[in-house]
């Protein structure tokens, strides 16, 4: 979907003067404000009722911004940026101290990404500044991969721009690095095995600060409000009548009320555009339950089912 510049203009210009704007990315929708403008920053975290201990990811137009926001380390961030940049990539390094610490939460470390979105870059280019942004959703419910995702989480937010679809519909992969390679804080679009064939992997693991520190890896989060369960993990008897199914393998549909496939082709990367959809779908769906069938831990795989298990887990974890 295409946006005139007129709208880009006019979100930049909000953004300018310490606003809000909601805006695409190839993964999901953004909550963008000025990262350099602390008054605006905490506006995101009022806005998602976000709590401040949970640090932003700031989107640049250009690799060279890693330069300009960032202190310099290794060359892995740069050969890492080179091959996936711009694209669903967050690399966590040491910041600049022009990055306020609302951004971070008072980390030194701040998350930076080139997103791979025509709409997110022109707006980055034409405020001519990093622009802080989380996933535009209510703290702890499903990441929107559609405006009207947005609108149905934030409906006082008054500039959301329309790109329609995000093309990827999971979150960016995060990772950070040690002397000897990277490390993965949160599992996203690209994989481990693809981050190997450029850089190696950290031996030494992740540090404490940086476990605590990344509630990606919280155990809670996309949280539908309606229970949702995975087919084959500890679940209550539900009446199938009353829930709705994520499928994948085209079996085990029976008795449902709705049924959605995640990929007709049990393609993974298709699972992983329609996943937050088809769990927002059923949000709003009359059901009671929803159930996930589970897809192969594999490839992007493994960042599908961190969201379920996230998805699932104040409701399979319930005594
Ligand atoms: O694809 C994405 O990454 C989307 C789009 C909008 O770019 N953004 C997104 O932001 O998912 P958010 O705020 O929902 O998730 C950012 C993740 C969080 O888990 C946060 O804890 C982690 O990145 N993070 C950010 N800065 C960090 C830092 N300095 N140290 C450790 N983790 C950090
Ligand atoms: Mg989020």
């Amino acid at each position: 979907m295409s946006i005139d510049s007129k709208q880009i203009e006019y979100a930049a210009k909000i953004i300018k003067s310490g606003g809000l704007v909601a805006f695409p990315t190839e993964t999901v929708y953004g909550l963008g404000a000025d990262a350099l403008n602390p008054v605006a920053v905490a506006k995101i975290f009022a806005e998602k009722e976000r709590p401040t201990f949970d640090p932003l990811i700031i989107h640049v137009g250009s690799i060279t911004d890693i330069d300009r926001y960032t202190l310099p380390q290794n060359e892995y961030p740069y050969l890492l940026a080179k091959v996936f940049w711009p694209g669903p990539l967050t690399m966590v390094l040491n910041k600049k101290t022009m990055i306020p610490d609302i951004v971070t939460s008072g980390l030194p470390t701040v998350g930076i990404r080139m997103p791979d979105n025509e709409i997110a870059l022109s707006l980055i280019r034409t405020a001519e500044r990093p622009i802080a942004a989380p996933s535009a959703n209510k703290f702890g419910r499903i990441s929107p991969t559609t405006a009207n995702h947005v609108r149905k989480q934030l409906p006082d937010l008054p500039c959301i721009l329309d790109g329609g679809h995000t093309q990827i519909g999971i979150e960016s992969t995060v990772v950070t690095f040690n002397d000897d390679g990277f490390i993965i804080l949160r599992q996203g679009f690209i994989t481990e095995s693809d981050l190997l064939k450029i850089v190696p992997k950290s031996q030494k693991g992740v540090q404490k600060s940086h476990r605590l520190e990344s509630p990606g890896m919280l155990n809670s989060h996309y949280s539908p409000r309606k229970p949702l369960f995975i087919l084959g993990e500890q679940m209550p008897e539900i009446n199938k009548t009353k829930a709705a199914l994520i499928s994948f393998t085209g079996k085990n549909s029976e008795g449902y009320k709705f049924v959605e496939s995640l990929s007709q082709n049990q393609d993974l990367k298709e699972a992983s555009v329609n996943l937050f959809r088809i769990m927002h779908q059923f949000e709003d769906a009359d059901i009671e339950y929803i159930v996930a069938e589970p897809v192969p831990l594999e490839g992007i795989g493994i960042a599908i089912m961190d969201k379920l298990h996230k998805a699932a887990y104040q409701y399979q974890n319930k005594k």
